[in-house]
Parts: structure tokens; C-alpha cells; sequence
């Protein structure tokens, strides 16, 4: 192990437990909570296009930007972008995209955990039955149940918190791989079952229909620009998640090709969801624009209906909460990775010191949704404000410039070097990298903010 040494921090035992690492951290809750809630919100299809055309475009080349700069700083994000700035003769300042995508990770974290707990809850309650035979009123009333009880959802906020912190005070190996390698194998078969669950007992095509075929008049300004935040929120992108895990891969391993397979992995998770959620939807008569309560005020009612459905209804929180798992280990390793080259304290130290603080800062998210539900900033409570923040905002930004710096600060020579790259596919990306990314992610910020 690695872990201690400050100038390597650790490294993935083999390409294959990197590949399992990063889709740990991109199938998320983003994947199977957010991508229906928010699909659901914007009138289906033509969102859903919108959004698999900023992975293709935007989202791809900005993973391969992020792993490359990780691998070629060897650090965490903000010392990695301080070194290749000053390697590349560049302004210091470039260290703060490493700040603000550590900031983000934070911010995102606290809500993150909130709602990873909401999620350990329903297994429990799904375990002990409470969806059995439950009409919609009484699981509207489980949901808001949880929602009003700030001690409830504290007590599993703490909880998810407390094993995410175990998980990465052991380290790279230890703790990181040896934890994803047991759950997106589980994760992809309970996913299967699901499938299969859907596909015998839902509205199938009327799911299908939903998510496939655009219809474009449900789309604008806010749509896309959430349908690109949520491209760079599922992929991990933009906030040094995917910079520190492509710090501990090997030399040897190829980023483009790893990163086709984790971004498509990711993108096939997002739909497999969609698909196994939307037909259980219809056919039981639910709104598919619930919002963030989609997942768990309208599956326990389709679950509690069906046959099996007591196991399905519990296999799919699991899978909800193990998803969650392998995505927080990351949302936390760049700040612990700073503190441990930094602040000279150990990984243990590091996990609980950013742990705590994330913890409180979600405490604040449970409150706002029950005794603080009335304080609002820009008409959103906090939970709100912080997903907004973070995905619509800072995670599109620090994209924008790791895609700046990727593709017109860092010398080409040392991106080919390290891409190892065919000399049409390195222009390819570079085509992507140096405009189209970036100009896209400019577009939609003017759009937004009402210039265009
Ligand atoms: N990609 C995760 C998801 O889809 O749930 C969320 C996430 C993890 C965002 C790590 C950002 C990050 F750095």
C-alpha cells in the first residue's frame, strides 16, 4: 500500500478496479433518483436526447481532460492544477478550480447523504413491510412521515455519513476498491431483476415511449441547462472526483478507452433505470413529474401492489443505497487527499474532519425540509440551493475550465503523451476539447442568464 506516502497517495491495483471505481462514482444517485425524477420534470424524450448529447460532446472529452490531468499531477485536484500550471508557465490561480471543485464535492456530499439516508430508511421499511397492500394516501403519508421528522432522517444522514467515512479512512485499496468491487457487480444484477420485474408487470411501452420519442416543445433554457448540469453531475465531472481517482491509475492504462466504457456504463445505468421506473409509473396511474420524491412516493405503491413486490421494493432501496455508497467515497477523497498531503494529519483524521463538516451542513439540508421549509434564498430552500449550485452552476464551470486549461494551457505534447492517442482520435478530442465543449458549456450560461 501506497496510501501513506504524500507524493503518490495510492494507486488502483489494476485498470479493471479503476474502471470499477470511477462507474462507482458516476452510477449514483444521479443515475437512479435524480435522471427519472428530472427526466420526469421535463416532459421526457427530447430531454432525455439533450442529455445524451452533452455526455457525447461535452461530457466525454471533458473525463478524458480530468483523468489525464490527474494522472500527469499525481496529487489531489488543488495541487495537481497549482503543479501543472506551474509546469505549463501558467497563472498560479488556476489552483482555485481545484478549490471550487473541492467546495462542490462538499456541497454536494451534504445533500447527498440526506437523501443516500431516505434511501437506507425505505430499506428498512421495506424489509418490515410497510409497502404491503399500502393504498397511494398511505405511502404518500410514509414519505411525508420521514420528511417531517427531522430526527429520522438525521439518524440515517448520520448513518450513511458514518460508513461512508469508514469506507475511505481505509484507504485506496482497502477501502475504495475493496467496496466497489463487491457492489456494482450486485448492483448491476438487482438492476437486471428489476428489468425483468418492469417488463413482466409494467405499462412497458408507455415507459418506453416516455423516455424515447422527443417532443420538443417541452423543452427550454432551464431544461437544457439542467439536462447539461446533470451530464456532468452523473458523469462526476467538472468538481476533481474523477481528476483524484485518474491520480491513482497505473501509467500504463489507455483514459480514452476506460473512459468510453465508464461514460457509457454510466449512460446505460441512467436508461436501464428509466426503464425499469417509468413503466411501473404509468401502469399504476402515478405523476411522472413528482419531483425529488419520484422514486420513493410512487415505487413502494407499485411495489406493495405486485407480486414479489415486498423483495423487489427492498432489493431496489438497496441498490439505491449501494449506488449512493460507491458515489460518496468519491465526493469525499478530494478534500480527505488535500488534507492528508497538506495539513501532514492521517487518512483517519482526514475522513473524520471532512466527514463532520459535511454532516452538519446536511443536518441544515434535513432541516429545510421541515422547521426551516420557509426560509428560502432566490425561492429555493436549501436542498434546492445547493443542487442548483453545485450541478447547474459550479460543476459546469469547473468543467469549463478543465477544458480551458486541458486544451489551451497544458502543452498538446504532454496531453499526447499521456492520452497515447491515435493521431486522428487526439484531434478528435482536441477538436472537442478546445471548442465544442467549452463553447457549449458558454452557451448555455448565456442563454441562462438571458443574453442569447
Ligand atoms: N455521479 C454521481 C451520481 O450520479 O449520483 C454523483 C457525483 C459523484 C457527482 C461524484 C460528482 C462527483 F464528483
Amino acid at each position: 500500500m501506497t496510501d501513506k506516502t504524500p507524493s503518490i497517495h495510492g494507486q488502483w491495483s489494476s485498470r479493471f478496479a479503476f474502471i470499477l471505481a470511477a462507474t462507482g462514482s458516476a452510477v449514483g444517485l444521479g443515475n437512479i433518483w435524480k435522471f427519472p425524477y428530472i427526466t420526469g420534470e421535463n416532459g421526457g424524450g427530447a430531454f432525455v436526447l439533450v442529455y445524451l448529447i452533452c455526455v457525447l460532446l461535452i461530457g466525454i472529452p471533458i473525463m478524458i481532460a480530468e483523468i489525464m490531468l490527474g494522472r500527469r499531477g499525481q496529487k489531489n485536484p488543488i495541487d495537481t492544477m497549482q503543479t501543472l500550471a506551474s509546469q505549463s508557465k501558467a497563472d498560479p490561480r488556476w489552483q482555485y478550480l481545484g478549490w471550487m471543485g473541492i467546495i462542490a464535492g462538499f456541497l454536494i456530499l451534504a445533500y447527498y447523504s440526506v437523501i443516500a439516508g431516505w434511501s437506507m430508511a425505505y430499506v428498512t421499511k421495506g424489509f418490515f413491510g410497510s409497502f404491503s397492500g399500502a393504498d397511494a394516501t398511505a405511502i404518500k403519508s410514509l414519505f411525508d412521515g420521514l420528511m417531517a421528522s427531522p430526527i429520522q432522517q438525521i439518524f440515517w444522514h448520520s448513518a450513511f455519513m458514518v460508513i461512508t467515512m469508514q469506507v475511505v479512512m481505509r484507504g485506496v485499496q482497502g477501502g475504495l476498491e475493496k467496496t466497489v468491487r463487491f457492489l456494482m457487480p450486485a448492483l448491476f444484477v438487482i438492476l437486471f431483476l428489476l428489468i425483468a420485474y418492469a417488463m413482466s408487470s409494467g405499462a412497458y411501452q408507455q415507459g418506453i415511449h416516455f423516455l424515447f420519442n422527443p417532443d420538443f416543445s417541452k423543452i427550454n433554457s432551464s431544461a437544457v441547462l439542467t439536462a447539461m448540469g446533470h451530464a456532468f453531475f452523473t458523469l462526476s465531472l467538472g468538481m476533481g472526483a474523477i481528476m483524484v481517482y485518474g491520480s491513482y491509475l497505473p501509467k500504463d492504462v489507455s483514459i480514452a478507452k476506460t473512459t468510453f466504457i465508464i461514460a457509457g456504463a454510466d449512460t446505460l445505468v441512467a436508461l436501464l433505470a428509466g426503464i425499469a421506473i417509468f413503466p411501473l409509473v404509468f401502469a399504476n396511474n402515478l405523476e411522472a413529474s413528482a419531483g425529488p420524491g419520484l422514486i420513493f412516493q410512487t415505487l413502494p405503491l407499485a411495489f406493495g401492489h405486485m407480486t414479489g413486490g415486498w423483495l423487489f421494493g427492498f432489493l431496489f432501496f438497496i441498490l439505491l443505497f449501494f449506488a449512493a455508497l460507491t458515489s460518496s467515497i468519491s465526493l469525499i477523497e478530494p478534500a480527505v487527499a488535500w488534507l492528508i498531503e497538506n495539513k501532514n494529519i492521517d487518512r483517519k483524521q482526514a475522513c473524520i474532519w471532512s466527514g463532520s463538516a459535511c454532516w452538519a451542513l446536511g443536518v441544515g439540508v434535513v432541516l429545510s425540509f421541515n422547521a426551516w421549509s420557509g426560509f428560502k434564498l432566490f425561492g429555493k430552500n436549501l436542498f434546492e440551493l445547493l443542487d442548483y449550485l453545485t450541478a447547474n452552476l459550479m460543476l459546469p464551470l469547473g468543467g469549463l475550465g478543465l477544458a480551458v486549461f486541458a486544451g489551451w494551457v497544458l502543452s498538446q505534447k504532454e496531453a499526447q503523451q499521456e492520452l497515447a492517442l491515435p493521431e486522428q482520435g487526439f484531434q478528435a478530442w482536441q477538436l472537442l476539447i478546445k471548442y465544442v465543449a467549452p463553447g457549449a458549456v458558454f452557451l448555455v450560461f448565456l442563454h441562462v442568464v438571458g443574453v442569447l
